[in-house]
């Protein structure tokens, strides 16, 4: 069992931040998402986590004992990285037994841990072959087995699945969650798929520029995003902002374009009039043919067929974009032009200078 409690770590490269002043908590047998575009600091963060990386400032401690200073072999911890590591003149077989090597471990329970982890991971073909015989998807699959037949307290990833095929991509996740909860060890998961974060993930910790943008279960990223960025990252297709103004009073209206509506309680009493930026879901978002009063002019600037659904993507008036979940048999010729509307209960405020949301 572990528990993760990073405080205050900070550590930049040169001019980059790296990471700034992370505190994080993570608790035993959860499964954390570190989620975030290339560059906010996310491998950084695991590597302080595993001590392959010291911070400049901060402090690693796992179970109430302060690791900050102790070398990654003292904390228990394994690690899948992005691409996989494995020693090429050894088998499948060879290199998952040498993460056993000095386990103590009698020989009957070290077959057994490897058969089992081989059976999990559906490498058995693949055990017998070396690393150069294997396609990238398959190495990181044994370089996986290679990790969790340790049974470590940690199991740290960075991206092992960004490698693989799609459909390989969603069996290995789900096996990796069944895993994790069955043996409710404390996994940190590295990915900027947000799908990937959302489906897998206990909690999620959203990363920006090397600061922890938001962090709670993917309910509260979804639906309670705190931020703007928090907003456009979680989602797909991505929610769809639209400036706006609230007009203030005893009873606040929001105006949006030539859309107006009461708020019927879900500001507090606003004093003057506030700019808004508005972020509505695409599925929130309704499409029709003729307006009306109170509707958003835009044009179709492309659909996107996706099966059971289509995504129409509509160019407004200001050349933004938003996007909108239609039925899969509409038809929208680019350039039609078309009108749009949503119900102010689907909508969330953020003010636009902070990025902050507003509730
Ligand atoms: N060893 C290093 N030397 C110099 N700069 C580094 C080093 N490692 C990371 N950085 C910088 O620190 C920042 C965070 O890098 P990090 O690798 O943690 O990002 P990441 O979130 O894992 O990105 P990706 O999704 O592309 O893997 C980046 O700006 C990166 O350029
Ligand atoms: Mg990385």
């Amino acid at each position: 069992m572990a528990r993760i409690n990073l405080q205050g770590i900070s550590k930049k490269f040169g001019a980059s931040a790296g990471v700034e002043w992370l505190d994080m908590q993570i608790a035993d047998g959860e499964l954390l998402i570190l989620l975030g575009p290339s560059g906010c600091g996310k491998s950084t963060t695991l590597n302080i986590i595993a001590g392959l990386m010291a911070p400049a400032s901060g402090k690693v401690i796992i179970n109430d004992e302060d690791v900050t200073d102790l070398p990654p072999h003292q904390r228990n911890i394994a690690m899948v990285f992005q691409s996989a590591l494995l020693y090429p003149h050894l088998t499948g077989r060879q290199n998952i037994l040498m993460s056993l090597k000095r386990s103590g471990l009698g020989r009957e329970e070290i077959a057994r841990r490897v058969s089992e982890t081989a059976t999990i991971l559906d490498i058995g073909p693949l055990l017998d072959k070396l690393p150069s015989h294997l396609s990238g998807g398959e190495r990181q699959r044994v370089a996986t087995a290679k990790a969790i037949v340790r049974q470590p307290d940690v199991f740290l990833l960075d991206e092992p699945l960004a490698a693989l095929d799609a459909a390989l991509r969603l069996t290995l996740r789900s096996e990796l969650v069944n895993l994790q909860k069955r043996l409710r060890t404390t996994m940190v998961f590295v990915t900027h798929d947000q799908t990937e974060a959302m489906t897998m993930g206990d909690r999620i910790a959203v990363m920006r520029a090397g600061r922890l943008e938001q962090i709670g279960t993917p309910d509260d990223v979804y639906n309670r995003p705190d931020t703007l960025f928090v907003a456009g990252f979680v989602g797909s297709p991505p929610m769809n902002f639209f400036p706006g103004e609230i007009i203030g009073g005893e009873s606040p209206r929001l105006r949006c374009g030539a859309m107006e509506g009461e708020l019927k309680g879900r500001l507090a009493t606003v004093p003057g009039n506030t700019q808004v930026m508005i972020a509505v879901r695409p599925q929130h978002l309704r499409v029709r043919e003729e307006g009306g009063p109170g509707t958003l002019s835009a044009t179709v600037f492309a659909l996107e067929h996706l099966g059971k659904e289509s995504v129409i993507i509509l160019e407004m008036p200001d050349r933004t974009k938003v996007r909108a979940i239609v039925d899969p048999g509409v038809r929208a010729p680019v350039g039609t032009a078309l009108q749009l509307d949503f119900d102010m209960e689907d909508a969330l405020f953020f003010d636009p200078t902070t990025g902050h949301a507003i509730r």
